[in-house]
């Protein structure tokens, strides 16, 4: 039986540009090329948690516009119940203008639209039809109040509420340390704990401190450097799986809904971050936020290939 997961959060178009470096102000760049695809880190770890077998239903909000329907009928047919999607009346859907360098990095710029509009209210009525839930996960690309309102509502149901604490913008969740697991890359970790993160050492102290705040299960992403985990086993690094890096849009959000999948499935913590770390680095080997993530199988055959366990290092080194 595939678990189900609802995941509530942000619905973009990208308009993903390849381009030597974002424009700086008074410049007027020219791209090598451009797509427009789906996005939005709700919508790209709804599909990523589907393509990995989760039976995944999205709570969202689009605007009344072409890309709306797009985005909705996209999730559609990665077998995602879109029901709970609702359309706002005035706002226009959420948009991510995305310029990717050739290292592969990428520089995002939102503007989250019809993704603000989905107030507690809406959260309250989606929540109250979800008859199967095992696990939520939530991002923050939609009012804090709301996000709130769902750790508030996973907590009482008494299942895990992994919480991705990403864009942030103008504060925090005040229950973010209520959540099973929360995945910060290494600045949204400093603003979660007002510790410096700058090294590996540092992010280690980091996720220690989400612990001991109330995080069971406490992540700090490094990007190429990997993560490093600290729960009641104490601290843990798993170290990067080397790939030739295309795109690494959507790679954060690959590895949120590889973790949580795992998590809720039962893996044990060491082994769901190192198949969320397999299923990041796979998501950067080709353009784009979900046309890159991986299926269950792809990422099985690539952990048996690559080999897990020497991935894992204990202690904080
Ligand atoms: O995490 C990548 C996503 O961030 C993009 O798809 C874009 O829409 C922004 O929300």
């Amino acid at each position: 039986m595939p678990i189900a997961l609802t995941i509530v959060g942000n619905i973009n178009v990208d308009f993903l540009f390849r381009a030597e470096k974002p424009p700086s102000p008074g410049e007027n760049l020219v791209a090598k090329d451009h797509q427009i695809s789906p996005g939005g880190k709700g919508a790209n770890q709804a599909v990523a948690a589907a393509r990995l077998g989760a039976k995944v239903t999205v709570v969202g909000r689009v605007g009344r516009d072409p890309f709306g329907q797009l985005l909705t009928r996209n999730l559609e047919r990665e077998e995602i119940d879109v029901s709970r999607i609702s359309i706002d009346p005035s706002k226009p859907t959420g948009t991510a203008f995305v310029t990717v360098m050739p290292s592969g990095e990428n520089a995002i710029l939102s503007s989250l639209g019809a993704n603000l509009a989905l107030n507690a209210t809406c959260i309250e009525q989606a929540f109250a039809t979800i008859e199967d839930i095992d696990g939520i996960l939530v991002q923050l690309g939609i009012p804090l109040s709301s996000v709130d309102r769902v750790i508030q509502i996973g907590t009482d149901l008494g299942v895990p509420v992994f919480l991705d604490p990403t864009p942030i913008r103008d504060g925090l969740p005040r229950l973010w340390r209520y959540c099973t697991s929360v995945t910060p890359n290494q600045s949204e970790a400093a603003l979660l704990t007002g510790l410096k993160t700058s090294n590996i050492a540092l992010a280690f102290a980091a996720a220690e401190k989400m612990h001991t705040m109330g995080v069971r299960r406490g992540v700090v992403k490094l990007g190429s450097k990997g993560c490093v985990l600290f729960d009641d086993d104490g601290p843990r690094r798993v170290r990067p799986y080397d790939v030739q890096v295309v795109d690494s849009t959507g790679a954060g959000d690959a590895f949120a809904a590889a973790l949580a999948v795992r998590l809720t499935e039962g893996a044990d913590f060491d082994e769901a971050a190192i198949f969320a770390s397999a299923t990041a680095a796979m998501a950067c080997t080709k353009a784009g936020a979900q046309s890159s993530l991986p299926t269950r199988q792809q990422v099985e055959s690539f952990l048996s290939r690559r080999g897990k366990r020497k991935m894992l290092t204990s202690g904080a080194r």
